[in-house]
């Protein structure tokens, strides 16, 4: 299945009681009566279910922000892939910079919820980003590279994954690279996925980190961006979806 341009996802991140998270969903469903890319927002687990019903009969995919790698078991606190999917998920976000930062995810570990995700039907949105610090030294293309490589299972085809390149020091910071960088860096991503996988030019490319209402029509415009991953601007309906707008979504 091939996503239809721009693709533009909503982290909600920690963020999203009931009566918020449902008005959010109500307020976004109401302006997408028939879309013309591809909206999906990933709201925390707790809401996910209640989320997914109130855009059921919208084209606004639902998905969530981590799965366990294991399908079903004793691992207490832990959200499989095959639980997602029964609460009305679509699709997954993996390897986000702040479990990789915050909680310690390596790419081995990366690749063993890509596994479980896919085997279960799930859409993965695959995070890869540098530090500033790897920015500066210009190892940025070689962090992304180890990123990729090691999060992507040997053998795996393009279907049903989504790669989302994000800076490290750009998510939140109100940071962004240049167009330049963005251009720049998204070729040297297609050409790691081209290099890496099989069919690996079918793989959408997003872009994230600090992306607003203000920036976006220049992101996306960006030579080799597929679309955005938003999260601060993706809690205001109206911002995130005049960010859809700008990417010339209808
Ligand atoms: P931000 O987050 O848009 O708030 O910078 C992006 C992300 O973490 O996906």
């Amino acid at each position: 299945m091939r996503l239809a341009r721009p693709i533009v996802f909503g982290n909600w991140k920690m963020n999203g009681l009931r009566a918020d998270g449902l008005a959010l969903a109500g307020a976004l469903a109401q302006r997408a009566v028939r879309l013309s890319g591809t909206l999906g927002i990933f709201p925390p687990f707790t809401i996910l279910h209640a989320v997914a019903q109130r855009v059921c009969e919208t084209g606004i995919l639902v998905g969530g922000q981590d799965c366990h790698e294991k399908s079903f078991g004793a691992y207490t606190g832990s959200i499989s892939a095959p639980m997602l999917v029964d609460a009305g998920a679509k699709a997954v976000i993996l390897g986000h910079s702040e479990r990789r930062h915050g909680l310690g995810e390596t790419d081995a570990l990366v690749r063993a919820k890509l596994l479980a995700a896919r085997a279960a039907g799930l859409l993965v949105v695959l995070c890869v980003g540098e530090t500033e610090e790897e920015r500066l030294a210009g190892v940025h293309e070689e962090r992304l590279w180890a990123q990729l490589d090691g999060s992507l299972p040997e053998g795996i085809g393009p279907e049903g994954l989504v790669v989302a390149y994000e800076p490290v020091w750009a998510i939140g910071t109100g940071r962004t690279p240049t167009s330049a960088d963005i251009v720049a860096t998204h070729a040297a991503v297609r050409r790691m996925l081209a290099r890496r996988v099989v069919g690996g030019d079918a793989i959408p490319i997003l872009y994230g980190g600090s992306v607003k209402p203000d920036n976006a029509a220049e992101i996306m415009a960006c030579a080799g961006v597929d679309g955005v991953l938003v999260g601060g601007a993706s809690l205001d309906a109206a911002a995130f979806w005049s960010i859809y707008q700008a990417g010339g979504g209808a």
